[in-house]
């Protein structure tokens, strides 16, 4: 469920991206596909709402779809928790005459509530966050980040163990572990990690192009191939991105180091499973690094898909300077949950020196 969330923040169904072969923000790209109720449709001005870069695409029966650019999607969010009426936002520029007079004085956010709960309603109340066309992969990543992290702290647990007591349970606690975090590691990295990068590629293409923003000329051909089945393809460039659109440079350090960092402990990996298969003895204390390692990807991962989602809260609806007026957190709500966290750190601290370095 929290995936799947995350997954619509990330890309919300109906999300239509501003790159195709070449970025399309001038034609008013990234759209949203909204659900209009019938009975608001009359009093809009579809010619006006058209010269805006809307898009009427389609009917149902309660509703007519349209697709609008996010710029306007975004201010319309964000004038109505401001708490702005229809006469005071840009809702009032595209209505007809006779609806300017009726609507003036109407709360913004009754009007913008009404069309995300019917556009809710229309793709499904129960399954709208898992219509989000990046949960899919998104999950299997998440799923076999915690098989890999989890798989690795086994093995790094008992090569301390082993390396303290060489008592045999240890060293096949550690076989184990560390099989089962090669498996993982390679299909994280050539399955789910592959899939996760084409979704990015794909609908969140403002984010890819920050991932691959100073990626040199000649990986260029290789990261077009994997994004898109054509090494021919142009990348995104992130130079040309408008900066209402555009996410910070850091992601693609993280990412990079991110992928780095994997590809050395997949490597460390294999070594280590080639040494005890031929039953070679080394260092095995230094396996506790594992752990520490494969938390630090893991963590780097949500950094690149958090991060790398701004200016966005949710991708092409919300930004982050509307998310923050409305739901700020208490200093008291944040002090509470920053000693929750630390308590439990010190206590995983403890617990790992008491009954793994000390013994
Ligand atoms: C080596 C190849 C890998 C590739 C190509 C890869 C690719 C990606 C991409 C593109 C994202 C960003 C997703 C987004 O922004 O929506 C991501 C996120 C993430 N990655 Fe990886 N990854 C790899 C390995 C790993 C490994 C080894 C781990 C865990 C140890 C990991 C854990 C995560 C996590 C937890 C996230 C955030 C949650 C998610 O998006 O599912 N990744 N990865």
């Amino acid at each position: 469920m929290i995936m799947s969330v995350n997954s619509y923040m990330q890309a919300p169904p109906g999300i239509i991206p501003a790159y195709d072969n070449g970025w399309k923000f001038e034609e008013g790209y990234p759209k949203l596909t909204l659900f209009v109720p019938n009975e608001i449709v009359p009093a809009l001005n579809v010619e006006v709402l058209k010269s805006a870069g809307a898009e009427i695409i389609g009917k149902t029966k309660d509703s007519v779809i349209v697709a609008l650019p996010v710029s306007i999607v975004k201010q319309l969010i964000s004038d109505s928790f401001s708490g702005k009426t229809v006469g005071e936002s840009i809702l009032y520029s595209v209505l007809t005459e006779s609806a300017k007079e009726s609507l003036k004085d109407v709360p913004l956010l009754k009007v913008v509530d009404a069309i995300v709960a019917n556009t809710v309603k229309e793709v499904g109340v129960y399954t709208v966050t898992f219509k989000s066309p990046t949960y899919f992969p998104s999950i299997l990543h998440a799923i076999f980040a915690s098989i890999t992290v989890s798989s690795f702290t086994v093995a790094g647990g008992y090569a301390l163990a082993y390396a303290k007591r060489k008592e045999d349970h240890a060293k096949l606690g550690l076989k184990y572990g560390i099989y089962l975090a090669l498996i993982s590691i390679t299909i994280q990295g050539l399955v789910t990690g592959h899939e996760m990068g084409v979704a990015v590629a794909e609908w969140n293409p403002e984010k890819f192009a920050a991932m691959e923003a100073n990626t040199p000329t000649f990986i260029e051909k290789i990261v077009a191939f994997l994004a898109y089945g054509d090494s021919n393809a142009k990348i995104p460039e992130y130079y040309k991105i408008p900066d209402e659109f555009k996410p910070p440079l850091i992601v693609h350090y993280l990412y990079y180091t991110k992928i780095i960092l994997a590809i050395l402990l997949g490597l460390a990996a294999l070594i280590v499973s080639y040494m005890l298969i031929k039953n070679k003895d080394f260092p095995y204390a230094y396996l506790i690094a594992f752990p520490v390692i494969a938390q630090v990807i893991s963590f780097l991962g949500w950094a690149v898909r958090e991060i790398g989602r701004k200016p966005w809260t949710i991708y092409g609806i919300m930004d982050v300077a509307t998310a923050h007026t409305i739901n700020p957190p208490s200093a008291g709500a944040a002090a509470l949950i920053a000693v929750y966290l630390t308590a439990i750190l010190a206590a995983l601290i403890f617990a790992s020196y008491k009954f793994l370095w000390r013994g």
